[in-house]
């Protein structure tokens, strides 16, 4: 509310200073018959003229996901039309197929799961604001990927109650996959907002919608490696603790987890978290250190490789798309419907947290070194000391429950799933594509 306020204050006290009566189109096209005329005519220009200026105002706005601007935008949603397009998305072509709304649709994970799940028969709906945290034109190029296999992503946010009651009363999805979210560590201290609006709003939302559904959805959602934060004990078990967040992110993670115990233990959804250890591959995000020191590297620019204290090796624990796809699917395989009905909890219901990673940490500069072989580039290499604000010096899945519930086993190394990426860079950027920011 204050941040719309702000806008508000930014406009100027004296509109005078837009001069409009130079304009030839006026006093050549138009002619007064009374003055009660002509004082309607101005009164719609000045109007006219502070509506402009109001939605002009943010884009000098240093914050480029404010998210009181977000709420401002309004979604094209709804019709005949529209509906047909989300039925026809959801439907499930194949026998014991389930049909899910997949939250985060045209982002880098979203849009891997939603072609898996369309591959094997599911139904699948796509969601997704298409925010400009990073280039907006590469979440459009996985839309038109997922369009291409009769994938519809309905454009919209997650924090809107309307357009997600909406949703579920055309379609009875059986699952919500749940990827939307403000990712990054560093961006939590330009834009906290961000944050809060899609990660615990936005979140909060859904589950909303989610009891209320009849029947309840069962949900797996994203949440993260980061929640780990300052604990030093290696590797990471579900059961360590994860009260000591090192980012807004993380704890927007945590407070997540805890939301959906809530939601678990009084309306009886079916809840299943994951936490994700930095995921690569294909079209990834630009904002990761594997992504922009491809693109740096090729540029000739150097990029910067954090060292902890006493030369401390920094090391992820990396893992590829097709893993973490192949987790995504086995946890919705393996979720047991919620028991809730008209809101109410009638039974215990299933509430599960996994850790979704490769169980090799790499120090970062071994990523660099074999991003230069595959690129063919030596890397201008800037040894910088790592910051205290959110990212951890080591991380380091213990994956023995996901392998034992879910069958979970990653398969891909660094090298071979670097150099799938590389690939797809490649070909992705050139033809007169540049890579973003
Ligand atoms: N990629 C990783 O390494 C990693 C690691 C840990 C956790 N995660 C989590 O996995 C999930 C997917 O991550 P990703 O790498 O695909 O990120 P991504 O940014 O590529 O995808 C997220 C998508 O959600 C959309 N979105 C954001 N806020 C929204 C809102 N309020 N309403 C509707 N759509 C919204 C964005 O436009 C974006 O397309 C996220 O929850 C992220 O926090 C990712
Ligand atoms: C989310 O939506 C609710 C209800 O529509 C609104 O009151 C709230 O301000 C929104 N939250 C954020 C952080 O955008
Ligand atoms: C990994 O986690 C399991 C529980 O899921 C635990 O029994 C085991 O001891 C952990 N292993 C290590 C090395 O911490």
């Amino acid at each position: 509310m204050s941040k719309q306020m702000s806008h508000l204050d930014n406009i100027p006290s004296t509109p005078g200073k837009f001069k409009m009566d130079k304009s030839p189109y006026i006093h050549n096209r138009l002619r007064w018959h009374s003055s009660l005329a002509k004082l309607t005519f101005w009164s719609f220009m000045f109007l006219g003229l502070i509506l402009i200026f109001f939605f002009r105002s943010p884009s000098s706005n240093p914050l480029p996901q404010d998210p009181s601007r977000r709420s401002l935008r309004t979604y094209n949603w709804g019709g005949p039309a529209w509906e047909k397009r989300v039925r026809s998305s959801a439907r499930i072509r194949s026998r014991n197929g389930i049909s899910v709304l997949v939250t985060g649709a045209a982002g880098f994970v979203g849009t891997h799961v939603s072609a898996a799940l369309k591959r094997r028969g599911d139904g699948v709906l796509g969601l997704d604001n298409f925010n400009d945290y990073y280039d907006p034109s590469l979440k459009r190029a996985r839309q038109a990927l997922l369009e291409r296999s009769g994938i519809f992503i309905v454009e919209g946010d997650i924090n809107d109650s309307a357009l997600l009651r909406k949703l579920f009363e055309v379609v009875a999805f059986t699952h919500v996959m749940h990827l939307a979210a403000q990712a990054g560590v560093r961006y939590a201290m330009e834009n906290p907002g961000s944050y809060v609006h899609s990660n615990i709003a936005g979140f909060v939302n859904l589950l909303e919608v989610c009891k209320s559904a009849n029947p309840q959805p069962a949900i797996v959602w994203a949440s993260s490696s980061s929640v780990y934060g300052l604990n030093t004990k290696v590797p990471f078990s579900e059961r360590d603790r994860t009260d000591q967040p090192a980012s807004l992110y993380a704890a927007t993670k945590k407070a997540g987890e805890e939301i959906a115990h809530t939601y678990n233990h009084i309306y009886g959804l079916s809840l299943t978290g994951l936490r994700f250890f930095t995921v690569y591959g294909p079209w990834g995000r630009p904002d990761m250190a594997y992504f922009f020191f491809t693109r740096d590297i090729l540029k000739g620019k150097s990029i910067s490789i954090f060292e902890a204290a006493n030369h401390g090796t920094v090391a992820r624990d990396f893992t590829y798309i097709d893993d973490i796809v192949k987790g995504c699917l086995a946890a919705l395989d393996t979720a047991e419907k919620s028991t809730g009905s008209g809101g109410k909890k009638k039974g215990p219901a299933q509430l599960r947290v996994f850790n979704l990673g490769n169980t090799s940490p790499v120090p970062v500069s071994d990523l660099v070194s074999i991003l230069e072989r595959l690129l063919k580039v030596n890397a201008k290499r800037n040894i910088m000391k790592l910051p205290r604000n959110g990212d951890v010096q080591f991380t380091h899945a213990n994956i023995s429950l996901a392998q034992r519930e879910l069958g979970y086993k990653p398969s891909t190394d660094l090298q071979t799933g670097l150099k799938k990426f590389v690939r797809w860079y490649l070909s992705y950027y050139s033809g007169g594509k540049k890579a973003a920011g």
